[in-house]
């Protein structure tokens, strides 16, 4: 087996977590009998746009080509572009051209990550979080009206379309299938958003015929963000809107403690286009260039690639040799506590799977 990856570090930290996440995933590939052939691209970052003048070269479509996943760094550095620009020029780019309509985040406890939920131990918190990526409330649809008189007037609409809902569901109860509790959890509003949101509850429930297997609920996004924090292990894969999902989305890694170890993909499930693997964090100006970034959010979107690749063997074991390392203090980055590097702690992660 042999798969293309385009690989881009992007800003900050990204450049400095990125080297660990391919040193995890050739660890992998040489004990599991695969080939990744990379290719690493040097745009979709500021010095790109300060050199160019925009983010990303205007043939950038045809540079990536067709490589079966992005991995992604992180992208950002607001000293030289202001946020908007860079992420519009860049990541918002590739979820829209090659249609990643899941956002996909997996919320667990590990073991050596400070849980800032009283009372919860590593199994008390193991569960997804799938937001629909494309369509929903983030819509272009609206405007303003009597600007500065006293009838100034602003509107945005909601736009749900039957395929958009169906196909997140679709993958939600996918999920929910592999997994030993298979139950769905939906993201609503149906009491005070009384069109597009008893509409969500209408697709689901007739997604949920589909799969008698899979049992379902459904919580309004108010009591629904309470029970994250509150009761968070009830819950299995949860589904929400782009607007529910994205809030959703930050809140599940919070509860499970640090930014640093949490991964994301952006995920296109038909495989018409690449799919892309991300850490959930930016790029850390902050602490940028001295080599203390966890890496570990971007070791474990190598994971979540594999597991999209196919690769389940090798994507189960780099998470099994994240929550190992997690439980030696020594090998801890400086936000867990620890004073390892961001290669050491990448360096004892690749040393698990040779
Ligand atoms: P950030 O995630 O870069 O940093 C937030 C805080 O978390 C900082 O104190 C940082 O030091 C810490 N942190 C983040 N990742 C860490 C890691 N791996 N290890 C240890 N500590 C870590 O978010 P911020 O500061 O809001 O944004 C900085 C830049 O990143 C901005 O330009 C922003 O637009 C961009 N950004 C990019 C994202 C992406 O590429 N997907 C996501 C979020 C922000
Ligand atoms: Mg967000």
């Amino acid at each position: 087996r042999t798969y293309d990856i385009a690989v881009i570090a992007g800003d900050g930290i990204g450049k400095e977590v990125m080297p660990e996440g391919v040193r995890v995933l050739e660890a992998a590939a040489r004990r599991h009998g695969f080939t990744l052939r990379q290719k690493w691209h040097d745009f979709a970052h500021c010095d790109y746009y300060a050199r160019h003048g925009r983010m990303m070269p205007e043939n950038w479509k045809e540079e990536i080509g067709r490589p079966d996943a992005i991995f992604f760094g992180a992208v950002g550095w607001p000293a030289i572009v202001p946020d908007h620009v860079s992420l519009w020029g860049s990541l918002l780019q590739f979820r829209r051209e090659y249609d990643q309509y899941v956002n996909l985040r997996p919320v667990r406890l590990m073991e050596g990550v400070p849980c800032p939920l009283a009372g919860r131990k590593p199994g008390d918190i193991d569960f997804w979080v799938v937001r629909e990526n494309t369509e929903g409330e983030y819509s272009a649809i609206g405007g303003r009206m009597f600007e500065g008189t006293d009838r100034e007037l602003v509107m945005q609409e909601t736009v749900m379309t039957r395929k958009g809902v169906d196909r997140i569901l679709k993958f939600a109860f996918d999920l929910a299938r592999t997994r030993p509790r298979r139950l769905v959890t939906s993201a609503t509003k149906s009491n005070g958003i009384a069109i597009t949101m008893p509409y969500w509850d209408e697709r689901v429930e007739a997604m949920a015929a589909s799969y008698p297997e899979v049992s379902w609920n459904k919580f309004h996004i108010d009591i629904l963000t309470a029970n994250f924090v509150l009761k968070p292990h009830i819950f299995d894969v949860v589904v929400g809107s782009n607007l529910f999902g994205d809030i959703l989305s930050d809140l599940g890694p919070a509860c499970a403690g640090t930014i640093g170890i949490a991964p994301s993909g952006n995920i296109n499930p038909e495989r018409e286009h690449p799919s892309l693997f991300e850490p959930v964090h930016g790029s850390a100006p902050d602490i940028a260039g001295q080599n203390v970034a966890n890496p570990i959010g971007q070791i474990w979107s190598a994971a979540m690639m594999l597991d999209h690749l196919g690769e389940k063997g090798a994507a189960a074991e780099i998470v099994a040799a994240i929550e190992a390392v997690l439980k030696e203090p020594s090998l801890r980055t400086r936000d867990l506590g620890g004073s390892a590097d961001t290669a050491s702690c990448g360096k004892a992660i690749a040393a698990l799977l040779s």
